[in-house]
């Protein structure tokens, strides 16, 4: 496995435990023993990135209308809490700052998202790298960067290639060598129906290990594990560190 890259990610924090993307996720993942939250960074209006999934506000926070429309000034006093349940309500659209700022106080090691508004992919893996190269101290493995855009994944490659990175896709693309060579990427992340020991193998020969999204059962994660996958992305911890195989 890459260095530094553990079995079991924290999905959007750990997503079925506390509000995804935000600070209390990451702690709820912490005080599971996860060592790496996944998380997803977008910017508001005005070029702050943050942590949020969607290109709306609507799912996530008692605010309305797509993110990228929003100064960071009406974003930073929403609610991203209160919609997953009572005990959340007042939890804030963290910075992604504040993310990595929260990961180095908990030991967490990061893998953030560039999850780009449309449009946005160049300013956005931009933003994200500078951010990171401010925050993140230069004593700690830097975070994993992973993206489905392409096109923000080549400018990270630019602007942070100190930062290892992962390709994200739905399923397997075609021609890995070609995508190696262009992006040199870590990982390869991959939906885990698409995900076959073929697959598995076919990566590890050009020596990516795949990371599979999103798996929160047991039965799954162990067949996965089985198949060879490097980690899963969770956002149930507790329901797949028990079978994350020995000396994993
Ligand atoms: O990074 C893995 C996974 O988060 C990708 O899908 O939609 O949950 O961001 P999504
Ligand atoms: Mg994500």
């Amino acid at each position: 496995m890459m260095r530094d890259v553990p079995p079991v990610i924290g999905h959007r924090g750990a997503a079925a435990l506390a509000p995804e993307n935000t600070l209390a996720g990451f702690r709820a993942a912490a005080r599971l023993g996860v060592r790496m939250v996944e998380f997803d960074a977008k910017l508001s209006a005005d070029g702050v990135p943050l942590l949020m999934h969607d290109d709306t506000l609507d799912r996530t926070t008692n605010g309305r209308g797509p993110v990228r429309e929003a100064p960071w000034a009406a974003l930073a006093d929403l609610d991203a809490g209160g919609w997953f349940g009572p005990d959340f309500a007042g939890e804030r659209i963290p910075t992604l700052t504040q993310a990595l700022d929260t990961c180095c106080e908990l030991g967490l090691a990061a893998n953030v998202e560039i999850k780009p508004c449309p449009g946005r992919a160049a300013e956005t893996a931009t933003a994200v790298a500078e951010t990171i190269r401010q925050v993140w101290p230069g004593d700690r493995t830097p975070p994993l960067v992973s993206s489905f855009s392409m096109d923000a994944l080549e400018v990270a490659r630019e602007t942070a290639p100190w930062a290892p990175r992962g390709v994200l896709r739905e399923t397997p693309a075609t021609d890995w060598d070609v995508l190696s060579r262009s992006l040199e990427p870590a990982t390869v992340h991959l939906n885990w129906r698409a995900v076959t020991a073929t697959v598995v193998a076919a990566l590890s020969a050009r020596s990516l290990p795949v990371l599979v999204y999103t798996v929160n059962d047991a039965g799954t994660a162990r067949r996965l594990f089985g198949m060879g996958v490097g980690g899963v992305f969770t956002d149930d911890p507790d329901a797949v560190m028990p079978v994350v195989p020995e000396g994993a």
